[in-house]
């Protein structure tokens, strides 16, 4: 629509329902401005009434698990959380899995953890591998799977979502508004089960509040503003919902919102599909980096997985919400030197002009993160995102006296980042590049 008819449409209003030509003609009329989807969000947090502990039931303490049912094992935070919590406690881990048996299950959480040069042998005994899947109802779990659960775990930790910036919520509910459902329900089948639900600081909509505004981590109601949010965020602040609604049924419940969450700050590993890799990478095919005057959160995976297997354990801390994050931003220009620090030099170029090279690179290369990334970058306000800081005095409570702190964001972990990444073939060694002539001298 950019090439073709010169305007350019906010994505959210793209995928803020079924694409079909009356909803396009009709966006394109109103310039993709002032569109209103017809999702109230407030609407789609319904927790069933039968969903809530029954009366008298025991409640697991979560101290001390020795059994603990976790989603999300085979994707990148998961994969790490469930690591801390094999070493930091003695509990057996059943792993809700997409897989076809619990063999099948099994070998795709070990491949995961070898990816990211996790695994240890020594904790495989203790990694069951629950075939199941989050948009299936009972989470797709065998009758008997799901009773041996109900009154044998002694806490959830749901950490699986069906994570994409691109997709609308009607297609991300399933996994992550219908999944969060019935996780409840499991918490409350029997003996009341603590749930630890990893979130994200992006359930507040940046662009709705002023500039700096501080995010307290009991704040329940952050606004949802549809124009600029993503379909994937309206379904964690949904999720969110459903797990604070069961916190006033009495369910014990612990929320982690991180932010971005990066590579291990020792290893460098990494999961490659965040956006800010992705965009890295696309700055370093296209020898250029846009001039941006905005600042990005970025924080340590071994810390976030510190964190929340600390605060987990901690019977006081239930009903609390948690901002896992690290307590500096990182501003652009910085990110930008640390690149050319490393031998990924280039020039700087305004963020349009920048989006406008990565379209050419798109169509001239076939580029696909180029080719993924073009469209997103150029019709996202990003250079006008608004900063913000997230309070964690919650997290600072729970952790004192433990010695688990955020470590320092700068160029030398920037640089084991980028380490990982070559190794692992993501981004090319500097040494292998042709740069400008401006750029090498
Ligand atoms: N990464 C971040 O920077 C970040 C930031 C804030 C919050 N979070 C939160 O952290 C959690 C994990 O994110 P991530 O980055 O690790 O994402 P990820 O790598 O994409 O992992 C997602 C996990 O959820 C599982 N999953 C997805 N749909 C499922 C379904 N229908 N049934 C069963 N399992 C399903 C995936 O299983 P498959 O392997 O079968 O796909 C995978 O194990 C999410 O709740 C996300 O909201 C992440």
């Amino acid at each position: 629509m950019r090439e073709k008819l010169g305007r350019v449409v906010p994505l959210p209003a793209l995928f803020a329902g079924e694409l079909t030509i009356e909803r396009l003609a009709a966006i394109l009329e109103q310039g993709g401005a002032g569109f209103e989807s017809s999702l109230v969000l407030a609407d789609e947090v319904v927790l069933p009434d039968d969903i809530r502990p029954a009366p008298g039931a025991p409640v697991r303490s979560a101290t001390n698990p020795r059994h603990l049912f976790v989603t999300g094992a085979t994707g990148f935070v998961g994969a790490f959380l469930l690591a801390e919590l094999l070493s930091t406690t003695s509990a057996t881990m059943h792993c809700l899995v997409r897989a076809g048996s619990p063999e099948e299950g099994f070998d795709r959480i070990r491949t995961t953890m070898r990816d990211y040069g996790i695994w240890d042998e020594h904790h495989a005994g203790r990694i069951v591998a629950v075939p199941g899947d989050l948009t299936r109802p009972r989470l797709g779990l065998t009758d008997s799977a799901w009773s041996d659960l109900a009154a044998t775990a002694d806490g959830i930790v749901h950490c699986g979502a069906d994570v994409n910036f691109l997709r609308p919520y009607a297609t991300l509910k399933s996994a992550n508004v219908d999944g969060t459902v019935q996780v409840l329900a499991l918490a409350c089948d029997g003996p009341v089960k603590p749930v630890h639900f990893v979130s994200t600081t992006y359930v507040f909509s940046r662009f709705s509040y002023p500039q700096d505004t501080v995010f307290a981590e009991d704040d329940r109601s952050p606004v949802q503003d549809p124009r600029f949010t993503f379909g994937y965020t309206q379904s964690k602040w949904v999720g969110e919902q459903l797990v604070f609604e069961a916190r006033s049924r009495g369910v014990p419940t612990y929320v982690y919102r991180t932010g971005r969450v990066a590579g291990h700050s020792r290893t460098g590993a990494c999961q490659r599909s965040d956006f800010l890799w992705q965009t890295i990478r696309l700055g370093v095919a296209l020898g250029a980096a846009p001039t941006m005057d905005m600042s990005t959160d970025i924080t340590p995976i071994d810390y976030v997985v510190g964190a929340i297997a600390r605060l987990a354990g901690q019977d006081d801390l239930a009903g609390r919400t948690f901002h896992v994050v690290s307590p500096e931003t990182v501003a652009v220009p910085d990110l930008v030197r640390w690149m050319s620090d490393f031998g990924y030099a280039g020039e700087e170029l305004p963020f349009a002009q920048w989006c406008e090279r990565a379209a050419e690179l798109a169509e001239r290369e076939g580029d696909e993160t180029a080719a993924a990334l073009a469209p997103f970058l150029s019709a996202t306000p990003l250079d006008n995102m608004p900063d913000a800081t997230f309070d964690d005095a919650n997290v600072r409570e729970g952790l004192a006296g433990s010695g688990i702190s955020c470590p320092p964001i700068d160029g030398a972990l920037l640089r084991r980042y980028f380490e990982w990444f070559i190794d692992c073939g993501y981004l090319p060694a500097p040494s292998s590049l042709d740069l400008p002539e401006s750029a090498a001298s």
